[in-house]
């Protein structure tokens, strides 16, 4: 008989399992990304299972769900404010939740500071660190404050060690700092590959549940933007957060990509200082700090982040290029949209920019992925080519369309009503949206229906 086979490929962008390896991934088309890891041996994982919470077979009863109650899930309040909002309202019990992040960005710290508020509260916390020694984790808690007994640390990395403990101390929130340390002996390949970092997510996730502690995994990002290896890590846990922000600056954007008990792109955003994070309770304030006055090329939009509007400032210079081929760059906005949004300026105000450089970025390092900015993109990549002002008091929304139709957007009155909080006077909103919208007191609407009507209102005063 065949000898069961020990090993299999996935795909590290999606996770697409295959027997053998392939150049190019069947499922996502992706070339390259197959890499080899041990096969699951559901035997072993089952006896493994101490504490599997596997209903006995007789239980397993089909019903309606009409008569299914819903139990209300148990959450544990930090106390700070955008780390809850993004979790959907606290700590769910016994979740599994990934903490994804590049090196250096403030993972640790952020854990930290949020096992101390809970310890604070008197919940039973354990950090486990296979990153750093016990004293550099008392010198960033320094940082923070003082701790109380209730939070214990430990410097492990084997996770037959981490699972006894977990099951003698049942801390009520464990830290996993982070998945790419932790190994499990039995398992080949070392700490940090793709079968590791699937093994110990896997049993992470069955104490989660058996034991009813909510776990936190830090995970590394690689430079292609995934935690280490796999996607197939983010659909194992309950929630994916990720921790996001330029290293050198000072902001920290905390974004929930999934989650299981809560709304997604739910945002938190956060502030490095000396003494740890601290929480930007007004982030459309701290994102417009600073804007230069009287400068062509900058505009501000608002972007609505899970359920809250963000005003952001856009801000794009055009110059005559030097070169044969212009160059193009976008810093947080999608480089294909930008693109698009140039090409209705040339097709449909015949604007020369193919001999231009464009460069498009939104201030503050916020990434944001929403057409209801393409008004706003569009229009600081005009006022730079025409090099005229934006009045500093006007924001624009709106989705542009390849015949330069300016498109409503979703959850208008928010964004509108953002701007006014902020002291913004005037608003360039689809023609459409007027009725829905009417009058808002102190806001001047000024509803465009394409492209060349919107320009036009930009340089009336
Ligand atoms: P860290 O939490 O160690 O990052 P990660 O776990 O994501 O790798 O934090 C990294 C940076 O944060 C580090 O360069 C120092 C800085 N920092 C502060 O500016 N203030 C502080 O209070 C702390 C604790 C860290
Ligand atoms: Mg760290």
């Amino acid at each position: 008989m065949a000898k069961a086979k020990e090993t299999i490929f996935f795909c590290k962008e999606c996770g697409y399992e295959s027997a053998k390896w392939a150049g190019q991934c069947p499922a996502c088309h992706e070339w390259n990304t197959f890499v080899e890891a041990p096969a699951e041996r559901p035997v072993k994982a089952a006896v493994r299972s101490s504490v599997s919470v596997q209903k006995n077979k007789g239980e397993q009863k089909q019903i309606p769900l009409a008569q299914v109650t819903a139990l209300e899930e148990e959450r544990i309040k930090t106390h700070m404010e955008e780390f809850d909002r993004v979790l959907g309202g606290g700590i769910v019990k016994g979740s599994l939740v990934l903490v994804g992040g590049d090196p250096g960005i403030g993972k640790s710290t952020l854990l930290t500071q949020i096992c101390k508020m809970v310890s604070d509260d008197g919940h039973k916390v354990l950090y486990i660190t296979g990153e750093e020694s016990l004293s550099q984790i008392k010198m960033r808690a320094d940082r923070i404050g003082t701790f109380s007994d209730n939070l214990l640390v430990m410097a492990e990395t084997d996770l037959d060690v981490i699972e006894e403990t977990l099951s003698a101390e049942q801390p009520e929130i464990a830290v996993i700092d982070s998945i790419q340390t932790v190994y499990r002996p039995d398992v080949n390949g070392a700490p940090g590959s793709l079968g590791q970092v699937r093994e110990c997510t896997a049993l992470f996730m069955q104490l989660a549940k058996g034991l009813g502690i909510s776990i936190f995994v830090v995970g590394h990002v690689t430079k292609e933007g995934v935690v280490a290896g796999p996607r197939t890590l983010e659909h194992m846990v309950d929630t994916v957060l990720y921790f996001e922000g330029e290293s050198q600056g000072t902001y920290r954007i905390l974004r929930g990509v999934k989650n299981r008990f809560g709304s997604t792109n739910e945002i938190g955003v956060f502030e490095m200082r000396a003494d740890g994070l601290s929480e930007v309770k007004n982030p459309s304030e701290f994102m417009l700090i600073g804007r230069p006055e009287n400068a062509s090329g900058s505009i501000v939009s608002c972007s609505v982040e899970g359920t809250r509007p963000i005003l952001v400032e856009i801000q794009a210079l055009v110059a005559r290029t030097a070169l044969g081929n212009p160059r193009r760059s976008s810093t947080g906005i999608d480089y294909n949209r930008m693109n698009l949004l140039i090409a209705v300026l040339e097709k449909r105000l015949g604007f020369q920019l193919s001999e231009c450089d464009a460069y498009v970025n939104i201030v503050g390092g916020v990434k944001i992925n929403e057409t209801a900015l393409d008004l706003a993109i569009l229009i600081a990549i005009a006022s730079s080519y025409l090099d005229i002002v934006v009045d500093a008091d006007t924001i624009a929304l709106g989705e542009v369309g390849l015949s330069g139709e300016v498109r409503n957007v979703s959850m208008i009155e928010a964004r509108v009503n953002e701007a006014k909080k902020l002291g913004f006077k005037k608003c360039i909103i689809p023609k459409s949206a007027l009725q829905a919208l009417r009058s808002i007191d102190g806001v001047n609407l000024v509803g465009v229906s394409d492209v060349k009507e919107a320009i036009r209102k930009v340089q009336e005063k």
